[in-house]
């Protein structure tokens, strides 16, 4: 036992470290599981927004009770695939994200559109309803008036690409639907890659 004796600093350092790195997995599950219950809490907040898709009077109306007590973050949230937390599309609940990103990268077949259209209907209605909350939370993520702006042109440009995309989904039009998702995609990272930390 003596012989070891002086590696119990060592050990000592180590379990200290060991313990901490526990503190801090424990912390960022912890954080995991509050963006998941705020995601939760927004949830039918955003399947309100979603109704109002087609109303802009009801639309401007739920965005600013919506805005004025939901963050940002468990709004967009519902991108996500359903089995992480997020509203999903059909009923395998792929994430809206990786959804619009499959969607631009080709042509839904005719039959595909056919099944899927009250998924991509409602899926459009969604990312139409957050385009409009979207441009409340410019304070929050700007420094600058010329950033607020930059931030609601980004936030009007998804408005009017959801727009589109609704209006391709309901004329059952796959080589429309192809084109503005990919205006809408690009919405969604122009922001993404200015404002968003990660
Ligand atoms: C005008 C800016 C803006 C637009 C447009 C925008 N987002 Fe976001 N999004 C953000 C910001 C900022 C965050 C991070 C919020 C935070 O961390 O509090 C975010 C977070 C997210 C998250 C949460 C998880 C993560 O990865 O950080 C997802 C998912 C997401 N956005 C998807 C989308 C999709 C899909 C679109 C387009 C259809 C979109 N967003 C459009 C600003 C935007």
């Amino acid at each position: 036992m003596r012989r070891h004796a002086w590696l119990l600093p060592a050990v000592g350092a180590l379990a200290l470290g060991v313990s901490v790195l526990a503190v801090a997995r424990g912390r960022d599950k912890d954080d995991e599981a509050d963006k998941l219950k705020a995601a939760a809490a927004a949830a039918p907040d955003v399947q309100k927004l979603a109704d109002a898709a087609g109303d802009p009077a009801a639309l401007k109306k739920e965005a600013a009770v919506i805005s004025a007590k939901d963050e940002l973050l468990p709004i967009m949230w519902s991108f996500k695939p359903r089995a992480k937390g997020g509203l999903g599309v059909g009923a395998k609940g792929e994430g809206i994200e990786l959804k619009l990103i499959g969607l631009g990268k080709k042509v839904l077949p005719a039959n595909d559109l056919t099944a899927q259209g009250a998924d991509l209907k409602r899926m459009a209605e969604v990312t139409r309803g957050i385009a409009e909350v979207t441009p409340s939370y410019a304070g929050k993520f700007t420094k600058t008036p010329a950033e607020a702006k930059e931030w609601k042109g980004y936030a009007e440009d998804m408005k009017k690409a959801s727009d589109d995309l609704l209006a391709a989904v309901k004329a059952n039009n796959g080589k429309s639907i192809k084109d503005v998702t990919n205006h809408l995609n690009a919405s969604c990272n122009d922001c993404h890659t200015k404002f968003r930390d990660n």
